[in-house]
């Protein structure tokens, strides 16, 4: 089959979160199974220094935005992951310092990046050659893309993933003349959403196939509860939704190849894992003897549990334990960790900003890794933890509830609040201190197989059903 994937993200060189990972791997993983596959995201600044062999190619397209025609030249390279990825260029839009916005604050144009994003992927792959059968859109940047399908009556088959329903594309109902097509799609059939347009709500109501990235967090939606006002246009389509859960990219993640850790392991070399520790207590010069190093990398938001880790960080200094944290986002939670920094100097450090090659040395170093999320679509962070041996404290919800098992490849807790939270951290703190179950549960957790190619079966019924 030929699959073209449309995102707002692609790891290394765009990134945000867990979609650039998805976007790398899995699309990857596909091509090995012997499909044609290509991923088109916008030409970020960013692409310039990172995407090597980026150039672009004889190929434009015309795109209408509202009363302006705008041309995009396409670029051309190939992945780290051997895989052909086209950008869009068009600097006013996405020659800027970072994908969405800067200082908290989205951007004040981003409907019109976007919508222009997801009409020149259409208009791309009506140029390539061979024509891709299947656009694959992902999350609200590409979600107009399957209402432009239907409108136009391309002979695509569309699918959307959403890999976050708490970001849906809400812009004020005027910008729907950047979209150019009838007046009758701003209906509530459509894209209309309490007298704003909703990008999501129309990638959801006009997909051939609806995607999310678990089947726990698939179930969630459809209710009121988790489904972001949108579990009444997810019920609509509730034949069309699969949830399938994320895999991740085993060679990158992998502490036996890892390069960027201090010394590699696997499950029958665990003692090398202790220098990865004392690397990392060295490098933010903490000194925490033999007790637990807990680890958090994380987007500092709202979804991901944050207070709770905060409520239950005084307890667990108090007992010695040592606390690393790596992540940027709400400038209060950033505050809140600093100032847990400075009250313990010797046991917590924060370093804020987004880093990959720490966030693996974390993985790499840590003892128990916090992940409290209060929902969470898949996640990631839980599947590099297990596999570098580093055991898990989840939020039993979503992806997290379908991927870690209690007791045998983490922990787990079910309400969603401090006391229920601490407890499961408490647990983890016995099973730390008893020096024979605790390597029994790292080995474990090391040996279970997250990689994609199991995975790639579950995309690849979907396609199936398509054409
Ligand atoms: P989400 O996509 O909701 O942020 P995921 O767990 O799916 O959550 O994916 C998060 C990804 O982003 C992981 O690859 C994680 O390592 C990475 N990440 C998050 N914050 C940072 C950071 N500050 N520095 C480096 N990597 C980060
Ligand atoms: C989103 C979700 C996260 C998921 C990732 C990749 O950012 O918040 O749970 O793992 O997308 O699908």
């Amino acid at each position: 089959m030929n699959i073209l994937f449309a995102a707002s993200e692609l790891t290394p060189y765009a990134k945000t979160g867990g979609l650039g990972d998805v976007l790398a791997a899995l699309p990857a993983a596909l091509r090995g199974n012997g499909h044609s596959v290509s991923v088109v995201l916008p030409l970020y600044r960013q692409l310039h220094a990172s995407l090597e062999g980026l150039q672009h190619t004889k190929l434009a397209v015309e795109v209408e935005l509202g009363e302006q025609t705008l041309t995009a030249r396409i670029w051309q390279a190939v992945s780290r992951d051997g895989v052909t990825v086209f950008a869009i260029e068009r600097d006013e839009f996405f020659d800027r310092g970072n994908l969405y916005g800067a200082n908290g604050e989205d951007y004040f144009d981003n409907a019109a990046r976007f919508i222009f994003f997801s009409k020149a992927v259409v208009a791309l792959a009506e140029n390539l050659d061979p024509r891709p059968e299947i656009l694959h859109a992902n999350d609200w940047q590409a979600a107009l893309i399957p209402l432009i399908v239907k409108s136009e009556q391309l002979p695509f088959k569309t699918v959307l993933t959403i890999h976050n329903l708490a970001y849906q594309g809400v812009f004020p109902a005027r910008d729907f003349t950047l979209t150019n097509l009838p007046g009758f799609y701003l209906k509530p059939h459509a894209l209309e959403y309490y007298g704003q347009m909703n990008l999501l709500k129309g990638g959801i109501l006009f997909a051939d196939a609806v995607t999310t990235v678990s089947p726990g967090y698939a179930k969630e939606i459809l209710t009121e509860q988790h489904g972001c006002g949108l579990d009444g246009a997810l019920m609509t389509r509730r034949e069309a939704l699969t949830g399938i859960l994320n895999g991740i990219d085993a060679e990158l993640w992998n502490p036996a190849k890892d390069k960027w850790i201090a010394a590699q392991y696997d499950a029958r070399h665990l003692p090398a894992k202790e220098k990865n520790k004392d690397a990392l207590l060295k490098f933010f010069k903490l000194s925490i003897g033999r007790q637990p190093l807990f680890g958090v990398i994380s987007r500092l938001v709202e979804q991901k549990g944050i207070e709770l880790i905060l409520s239950v960080a005084p307890e667990i200094l108090q007992q010695g334990a040592g606390l690393v944290v790596l992540g940027s986002g709400d400038a209060q939670y950033e505050a809140e960790f600093k100032k847990l920094a400075q009250q313990y100097p010797k046991q917590v450090a924060v370093s804020i900003g987004f880093d990959e090659q720490l966030a693996h040395r974390i993985e790499a170093g840590c003892d128990i890794f916090l992940m409290p999320s209060r929902f969470e679509p898949c996640g990631l962070n839980q599947f590099y933890s297990m596999r570098y041996g580093t055991i898990p404290v989840v939020h039993d919800i979503g992806g997290l509830g379908d991927s870690v098992r209690d007791g045998e490849t983490g922990l787990k807790f079910r309400d969603f609040n401090t006391e229920s939270f601490g407890k499961a951290v408490n647990t983890a703190l016995k099973l730390f201190g008893d020096r024979k179950k605790w390597p029994v549960l790292q080995i474990r957790t090391m040996q279970q197989d997250f990689s994609w190619q199991r995975r790639v079966p579950e995309y690849e019924k979907i396609y199936q059903s398509l054409v």
